[in-house]
């Protein structure tokens, strides 16, 4: 095995396998308001470790005392994952996030450069001294660390010549992962898929990294973007759990790991992820970063497995699939949620009384349903309270 596959080893020894890299720490932390203590970070970083994430993006070493230490712990206590830490490209960053990093079983430097036209205004530089630049500091990041990963940031808006000059500098200079930063979640899928193609066709040296995507949510294409790139060669997703981070967010590590699981038969890819940790991690997030989930999230939200309606219902009793594509406990959830309300149907409001004890016949059930449909036009959720309450009234001739 080379240098490069043992740095990678599932991706490289196994073609069809997607690293999962996840940022909930770096990027998902940046969003403002989301600010974690040092433990939540070191439970949450756990947590990834335990469920399988391959690479934790653990922080921003030279951001802060706080940010540095928290890395520094992560790495000392991580059992499997590579721990990353990131850095601008000056050789103080980059020597900041080695010193978070190194005690690491498995350490990774990640510098990044802004390389789009409007980030070259605001550094300065002429694509002569960004390309001396990367090369410089690449090269040191590769002098203290064996696994370097190299980001053109707003890579998406940067000229296709100029990208593949700079990507194949970082590549010369020892970077054995490139990802490709859509920023600003500018791109869309087909695009996004034709830039990964471009490089892995262009760049010399392109067969022998991986590359990544690290995509932003601004149009709500993140996702998309993310497999498309997937489809095109990339073998390293960058998310966050509950889709954290600056502004939309970043891609939701949910939503990418179940939408390769679900859709293994068109996209032929797998993860190391145990699904099953993953409603565990987004509570535990949603709990520490102060951003709840939104209801009708992908995956994780609080109506992703609940069916109000009868039709749906009844269905669902009959067989889960026909409106499931996922079963709940694939995510660690224990069951799909009938929830009761003004649309829900006798059969659903049959297996619920079950559930609750209650065994009905015909008649009795066709005159607690009208005592059901009067009380849920009044109330929006009915609760199992409200069901018991309803057939203690039932049972006193109410
Ligand atoms: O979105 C971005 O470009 C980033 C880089 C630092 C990789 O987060
Ligand atoms: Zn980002």
């Amino acid at each position: 095995m080379t240098d490069i596959a043992k740095q990678a080893a599932p991706a490289a020894t196994d073609p069809g396998r997607v690293l999962i890299f996840d940022t909930t720490l770096r990027d998902g932390e940046q969003s403002p308001g989301a600010t974690m203590t040092h433990e939540e970070k070191l439970e949450i970083a756990a947590l990834l470790d335990d469920m399988g994430v391959d690479i934790i993006e653990a922080g921003f070493p030279i951001a802060s005392e706080g940010d540095f230490a928290a890395v520094k712990a992560i790495a000392e206590r991580a059992k499997n994952a590579v721990i990353c830490g990131l850095a601008r490209a000056n050789p103080t960053d980059i020597d900041r996030a080695w010193e978070a990093v190194r005690h690491a079983g498995r350490p990774r430097i990640h510098t990044f450069i802004g390389t789009s036209p409007l980030h070259r205004d605001i550094t300065r530089l002429t694509t002569d001294q960004m390309v001396e630049r990367i090369h410089a500091t690449v090269s040191h990041a590769r002098d203290l660390c064996e696994n370097v990963q190299w980001s053109p940031m707003d890579a998406t808006r940067t000229e296709h010549d100029f990208l593949c000059r700079v990507v194949e500098t970082a590549i010369r200079a020892g970077a054995s992962t490139i990802n490709i930063p859509d920023t600003v979640g500018y791109t869309a899928p087909r695009e996004s898929a034709e830039l990964i193609a471009m490089l892995r066709r262009e760049v010399p040296g392109a067969e022998a990294i991986i590359f990544a995507t690290h995509c932003h949510n601004d149009l709500g294409m993140a996702t998309a973007n993310s497999l498309a790139a997937v489809e095109a060669g990339a073998r390293q997703i960058e998310c966050t759990i509950n889709g954290l981070g600056e502004r939309a967010g970043n891609t939701a590590l949910e939503e990418v790991v179940m939408a390769l699981k679900v859709r293994h038969d068109i996209m032929p890819y797998t993860t190391g992820i145990d699904t099953r940790r993953i409603m565990q991690a987004s509570r535990l997030v949603a709990a520490v970063s102060g951003f709840p989930v939104q209801y009708n999230k992908a995956v994780v939200g609080k109506n992703a497995f609940a069916h109000e309606s009868g039709i749906h219902q009844d269905g669902m009793l009959k067989n889960a699939e026909t409106f499931e594509i996922m079963r709940p406990e694939d995510i660690g959830l224990s069951a799909t949620n009938l929830v009761m309300g003004k649309h829900s149907g006798r059969a659903a409001l049959r297996a619920k009384l079950g559930e609750l004890g209650y065994t009905l016949a015909d008649n009795q059930l066709a005159d607690v349903f009208v005592r059901f449909k009067a009380l849920a036009d009044r109330k929006k959720e009915i609760y199992d309270e409200d069901l018991v309450a309803l057939m203690t009234d039932t049972a006193a001739g109410a």
